[in-house]
């Protein structure tokens, strides 16, 4: 015991040496990671309520059993009372408290073709976490206005209600359609989208994103905007990763007033960009200008007002 003991410990020693090197080494390696990064192990997410997520999820679906309109009292109501939360009192809560435009260009352009008007009421969607590219922070906290952020990613809204927004903001996705529905939803920070069809998938797969699917109810704006009780708006900044053409299509225009767009949109050139500005073009819009973007600003949005 003794002898093995003496004889074995010195190679033991070395070995352990470089064992606890190696491991300082890897140790230091994921410190400096999380310091970049954030933490590595799943997405750095805040606390969700699980439990109470799923109830809410499952007051509609025995509300969608019974296959409600997209103005139905009762669906009204439970939009109100389970995905709506009011504006916050609560002083911002931002990394960037003294910016004041957090867009790609979006505010200013729309701010120059609304005169600097006051007071007024946007929409954003999605809404992402509030502050990130935000195109509508600028209207809240310069020109004093009231809005709507809608986001469907469970997750990203919890982060999205920790920047104390002064607006009111809604946790569900657009529908396409009138009627509610629960649609599969692939998670990805500010590039989340629907899971419904094949051409979801493919998109996601030339994005290059992970698959993280999770349901999220969908309602129409129109439901939306009755639940808030407001029907008439002065900018409504779309960008929803690649959907924006059916939510545009699912718009009652006889039944809501919205001034100006701004809608995410390809390159101008494709035959995506060019539908959605000829359904505008139909619907009595005016195709101000495409923003062009640039290497840190990548999204490009066509501008859209009422003539
Ligand atoms: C990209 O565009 C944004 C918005 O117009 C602008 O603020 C930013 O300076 C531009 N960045 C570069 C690198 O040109
Ligand atoms: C909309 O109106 C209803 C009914 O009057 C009210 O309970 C609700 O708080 C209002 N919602 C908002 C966001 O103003
Ligand atoms: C774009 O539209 C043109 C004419 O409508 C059509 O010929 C072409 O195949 C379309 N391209 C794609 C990629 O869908």
């Amino acid at each position: 015991m003794n002898y093995n003991r003496v004889s074995r410990s010195p190679f033991l020693g070395r070995r352990r040496c470089t064992y606890l090197i190696f491991l300082s080494f890897v140790g230091s390696l994921f410190l400096m990671i999380w310091i970049l990064k954030g933490p590595i192990w799943g997405m750095s997410e805040e606390a969700m309520d699980m439990d109470m997520y799923s109830q809410k999820m499952n007051s509609l679906k025995k509300l969608l059993q019974d296959g409600v309109t997209e103005d139905d009292p009762n669906l009204i109501q439970l939009i109100r009372t389970d995905f709506v939360f009011l504006p916050e009192i609560k002083p911002y809560n931002l990394k960037n408290p003294s910016l004041l435009d957090y867009s790609c260009g979006q505010s200013g352009a729309i701010d120059t073709i609304l005169n600097q008007k006051e007071k007024g009421f946007y929409i954003e969607a999605g809404a992402y976490d509030g502050e990130s590219i935000s195109n509508t922070l600028f209207f809240e906290k310069v020109r004093k206005w009231n809005g709507l952020l809608i986001e469907p990613d469970p997750f990203v809204f919890e982060r999205l209600k920790a920047k104390n927004r002064k607006a009111i903001l809604v946790n569900s996705c657009l529908n396409i359609k009138p009627q509610p529905s629960i649609l599969e939803f692939n998670r990805g920070n500010e590039m989340g989208r629907v899971w419904v069809d094949q051409e979801d998938k493919i998109w996601v797969k030339d994005m290059k994103m992970k698959v993280n699917v999770i349901e999220v109810p969908c309602f129409s704006l129109y439901s939306i905007l009755l639940a808030v009780n407001q029907t008439t708006i002065d900018y409504f900044s779309l960008d929803i990763e690649g959907r924006e053409l059916s939510v545009l299509q699912s718009i009652p225009f006889d039944k809501v007033h919205i001034d100006t767009f701004t809608v995410e949109y390809l390159n101008g050139e494709d035959n995506y960009s060019r539908e959605i500005k000829s359904f505008m073009e139909k619907n009595g819009y005016q195709h101000v200008t495409n923003l062009p973007g640039n290497k840190t600003c990548t999204a490009r949005d066509a501008l859209f007002k009422k003539e």
